[in-house]
This record gives structure tokens, C-alpha cells and sequence, in this order.
């Protein structure tokens, strides 16, 4: 095998090992430039459908297609070379069963040159994920609040309430972890069934609203970033990026405005001549 063939990505058995030992660091990336500015720093770079709300301003994911996930797939992995990369599989193009699966994870795989993809844990998922990984494709499920499902939810609601639904989010857990996902996503739930269920799998666990005791953690970038007018309870906002860039560009209006923009201007001016 030639020199450049060789992954020198963060691998799947990697991630899988780190169970129970240090902490996995993840985040959701969208862009070559984020992919880049991450990518140092985080063990998994996440290409979540996320994407539909946090780029093309969705009510939630289910609008999200195909093509877009290739299209934010290809350029995280461009902007990227050490984080492991992991493309969501959208709405409605995988819950046929094994075979729509295996055709749209394949196409996720071969045309973005990710290392796995992830799905939703609804009914017979299950299935899916373990027909995917006999073939060679890796999975990380997500159960808990599934954000897919968001319309029968009646919105995005932490799951485990009730006894019945701890248990049926506790049962979605075993079940993707008995089908081979290489991880599990819990998002939303409440911190002693996060920890339970980190304590029933083999995979490791990553929380997003869910407990510090999960194997990792993930959070939406553009949250922790600041990006937005309003934070979930549970991120912790690292960056003013809203103000920063409001700053940048009420600056920016005020030179073109008041004529004291020249200098860049004039400078590409006399290159050209
Ligand atoms: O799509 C996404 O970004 C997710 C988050 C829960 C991390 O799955």
C-alpha cells in the first residue's frame, strides 16, 4: 500500500477502545474552514443534520436531503486529516430497512470518503446497523431525543420522563449496541439514565445534554460559539462570536460609509496596473 493510502485519521477501533478511558472530544462541523479550525483539537468531527437549522436556517432536520449531506461531507473531510469524520444519514433516506440503508450509507461513504455514518435509533434500525457493519460500513446510533422524530414529539423533548421511557430509551441503547455501533450518541436524558446506559453498553457513550459521566461529549459548534441569539440550558457558550461579528461589521458599514476604506482598495488597484 502506497504511503498516501495509508489513514492517518483518528480510526473507528481507536474511538471504540477509549471506553471507560479518556474522554472523546466531539463537535459538529459543516465547512472546510470550521473543519480545519476544529480538527486539531477534536477526536470526531460530526457532520449532523444539524446542518438543516444551523446553515439553511430549518425548523428542524427533516427537511435535510441527501445532497446536502454530501455536499458538507466532502468539504469537512477536505478541510480536515486527523479527526475521525462521521456523516448523518437524513430523513427518509435509510429507515426502509436494511438494503435503502446499506445503498444510501455507501454513497455517504464512497462520496464524501468518510470514516462512518450515523442514524436515528427509531424501530428496526437496529437491523440496519448491524447489516451495515458486516459490510464494511462503521455506525454510530443515536437514541434519546432523536430529533428526526421531532413531529411525532411534538417538538425537540428530553426523553426518560417517565419510567416506560427510560426504559424504552434504555432498550434503543441495547439494541444498537448488540446490532456493532462503533458509538452511541444520547442526547437529551436525564443524567442517571445517560449514566446507566453508559454502564450497560460495550460502546462508548457520547452525551449531548445528557451527563458528564458519558466515554465523550458532543455539542453543536456554532452553539458553543455563540452564534445564536438564544443557548440550550445545557451548553456553555466559549465564544461572543453574535457580538463579535455584529462589531466587525457595524466597523466595516462606518468605513464604506464614510469614505475611510481606502487603503486595501487602492493597494489592489496598483497591483492589477
Ligand atoms: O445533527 C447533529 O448535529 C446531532 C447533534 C445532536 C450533535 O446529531
Amino acid at each position: 500500500m502506497s504511503k498516501q493510502a495509508q489513514n492517518s485519521r483518528i480510526t473507528v477501533p481507536q474511538i471504540r477502545a477509549r471506553k471507560g478511558t479518556d474522554k472523546i472530544v466531539c463537535l459538529t462541523a459543516y465547512t472546510a474552514r470550521m473543519a480545519e479550525l476544529l480538527d486539531v483539537h477534536c477526536d470526531i468531527l460530526l457532520v449532523g443534520d444539524s446542518v438543516g437549522m444551523v446553515m439553511h436556517g430549518l425548523p428542524s432536520p427533516v427537511g435535510v436531503t441527501l445532497d446536502m449531506m454530501l455536499l458538507h461531507g466532502k468539504a469537512v473531510m477536505r478541510g480536515s486529516r486527523r479527526a475521525l469524520v462521521i456523516v448523518d444519514l437524513p430523513f427518509g433516506s435509510y429507515e426502509r430497512g436494511p438494503d435503502h440503508a446499506f445503498r444510501t450509507a455507501s454513497k455517504v461513504m464512497r462520496k464524501t470518503g468518510c470514516q462512518a455514518v450515523k442514524v436515528e435509533a427509531a424501530e428496526g434500525v437496529a437491523e440496519s446497523i448491524s447489516f451495515l457493519v458486516s459490510r464494511g460500513i462503521p455506525v454510530m446510533g443515536h437514541v434519546g431525543l432523536r430529533p428526526q422524530s421531532s413531529n411525532v414529539d411534538g417538538g425537540f423533548k428530553a426523553k426518560g420522563r417517565t419510567a416506560a421511557e427510560r426504559e424504552l430509551v434504555l432498550a434503543e441503547a441495547r439494541a444498537v449496541d448488540a446490532a456493532g455501533a462503533f458509538a452511541i450518541l444520547v442526547e437529551g436524558v436525564a443524567s442517571d439514565l445517560a449514566d446507566e446506559i453508559t454502564a450497560t453498553v460495550k460502546a462508548p457513550t457520547i452525551g449531548i445534554g445528557a451527563s458528564q459521566g458519558c466515554d465523550g461529549q458532543i455539542l453543536v459548534t456554532d452553539d458553543l460559539l455563540g452564534l445564536f441569539d438564544w443557548t440550550p440550558k445545557f451548553v456553555r457558550r466559549y465564544a461572543d462570536l453574535r457580538s463579535t461579528i455584529d462589531a466587525a461589521a457595524s466597523t466595516y458599514a462606518a468605513d464604506v460609509r464614510t469614505g475611510s476604506f481606502p487603503a486595501e482598495a487602492e493597494l489592489y488597484r496598483l497591483k492589477k496596473s
